[in-house]
């Protein structure tokens, strides 16, 4: 599949590129199954980066890798220049705090206010901070997700668009140099996921915070991703802006960027008599 790889350059015209998070060589089995394969990349520094491809390639395990919460069965990851895949849960602490992360479950806690949820990672790392204090940063993180006042709500009382804004509201709680946020726009209305990307763009633009996006939602991939990359098979199949990843000549990303089906998978679908082969699908009817 390499050939297909065009490593976009990573450089461009702007001078020497400051890495943040970088994967060498990262390959990650569970049991028998080879999930990561030989990855390695770099994610620079102010830049949006999104990652796209099919459900169970392994993006969640990819990113879980940038912080820890995953460790490699070989390969090393770096934040800044320092290897972390070996540090200890004590150790990966302090890291941690230069990262936010949006759960793709949500996982605000229910028996929790909103309010509390926000305080949590804030109380978790900071335990001298006043309580008045950490009312200030709820209500400013509120306030940029739109959701100022809705501090004593608990989370069953919410919307599921409300629930995702809280959650990275307390996602962006310790103000984070780094975000990863995965499937933030999933299970959201039109409008809605259009509001999660534009706050990605607004930290992005005002906090120069440097993101990890993962999604399944190519117009959200276009609009927020500096570079966009394809995860296939456990391997990098593309790597560019989104010109590039439009125009790319591998047919998998074609055929993922239009929402297509493949030959091979209708294949196995057809065998296993999920799909029968009598069966039509709306492409059968594409000239
Ligand atoms: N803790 C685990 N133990 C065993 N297998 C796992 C574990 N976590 C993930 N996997 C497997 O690794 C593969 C990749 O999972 P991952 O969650 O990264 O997929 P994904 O690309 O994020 O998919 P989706 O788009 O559906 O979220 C899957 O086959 C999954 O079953
Ligand atoms: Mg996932």
């Amino acid at each position: 599949m390499d050939e297909w790889n065009d490593q976009a350059d990573q450089g461009g015209q702007d001078g020497p590129v400051e890495t943040v998070i970088e994967v060498r060589n990262l390959t990650k089995r569970f049991g028998s199954k080879l999930v990561l394969d030989n990855v390695s990349l770099a994610i620079e520094k102010g830049k949006t980066t999104v990652i796209i491809g099919p459900s169970g390639c392994g993006k969640t395990v990819l990113i879980k890798h940038f912080i820890a919460l995953q460790r490699p069965s070989a390969g090393e990851v770096y934040f800044r220049d320092q290897r972390i895949d070996r540090l200890s849960e004590h150790d990966l602490d302090d890291i941690r705090t230069h990262f936010g992360y949006l759960f793709q479950e949500g996982a605000l806690f229910d028996s929790l206010s909103v309010a509390e949820n926000i305080m949590f990672p804030i109380r978790q790392h900071h335990r001298d901070v006043t309580r008045k204090a950490m009312e200030e940063v709820v209500k400013a993180k509120l306030a940029m997700v739109g959701l100022d006042g809705f501090q004593n709500y608990f989370p069953a009382n919410l919307s599921g668009g409300q629930r995702k804004r809280v959650a990275l509201a307390r996602a962006v709680a310790l103000n984070p140099e780094v975000i990863l946020y995965d499937e933030p726009t999933t299970g959201l209305d039109p409008i809605r996921s259009d509001i999660i990307n534009e706050l990605v763009l607004k930290l992005e633009g005002d906090l120069n915070v440097t993101s990890v996006v993962v999604t399944h939602d190519m117009k959200s991939a276009y609009k927020v991703g500096d570079r966009i990359i394809m995860l296939h098979n456990g391997r990098i199949i593309a790597d560019g802006d989104a010109d590039q990843i439009r125009s790319h000549p591998h047919p998998t990303v074609q055929q993922f960027i239009h929402g297509q089906v493949s030959e091979d998978d209708l294949a196995v679908l057809r065998m296993s008599g999920v799909v029968a082969q009598s069966q039509f699908l709306p492409r059968d009817f594409e000239k």
